[in-house]
């Protein structure tokens, strides 16, 4: 089984739909292996944002992440990877499909309700900034 680490952004919770988004995944047949309502700070935001450090829009990425609460989860199933980013669509709302959560929740490129990992080697380098190793069940 593999572990993914996914982000409610602070758009999916004032929209209280995190519920929501959690059941499409557990109906699909991941499980929850951790989850928590926290604030992101500047510093996780920065790390988890890394690779986008140079990017035009990183400020807004790390303002917009850490300007209210989130839902930190570990999803975890066979290939919870790939299974999560397809579930998640295109990162685009314009270009995600109907069916997916951004094609179904999300209409702007910046509030597109959900992060989840792109890699596994990227899941365990996220899992590590937002949970401690006794966190994760
Ligand atoms: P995440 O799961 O959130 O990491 O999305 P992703 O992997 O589909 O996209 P990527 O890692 O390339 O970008 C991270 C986040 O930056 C996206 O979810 C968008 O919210 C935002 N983003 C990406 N590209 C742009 C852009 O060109 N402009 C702006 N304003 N935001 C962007
Ligand atoms: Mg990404």
């Amino acid at each position: 089984l593999e572990n993914t680490l996914v982000l409610l952004k602070p758009d999916a919770v004032k929209r209280s739909i995190s519920g929501e988004i959690i059941a499409r995944f557990e109906r699909r047949g991941l499980t929850v292996a951790a989850m928590k309502l926290m604030k992101v700070s500047r510093e996780q935001a920065k790390k988890h944002y890394d690779e986008h450090r140079e990017k035009p829009f990183f400020g807004e990425l790390v303002d917009f992440i850490t300007s209210s609460p989130v839902v930190a989860m570990v999803i975890r199933g066979e290939n919870a990877v790939k299974m999560v980013r397809s579930m998640m669509g295109a990162t685009n709302p314009l270009d995600s499909a109907p069916g997916t959560i951004r094609g179904d929740y999300a209409t702007e490129m910046s509030k597109n309700v959900i992060h989840g990992s792109d890699s596994p080697a990227s899941a365990e380098r996220e899992m590590n900034i937002f949970f401690t190793k006794d966190e994760i069940f």
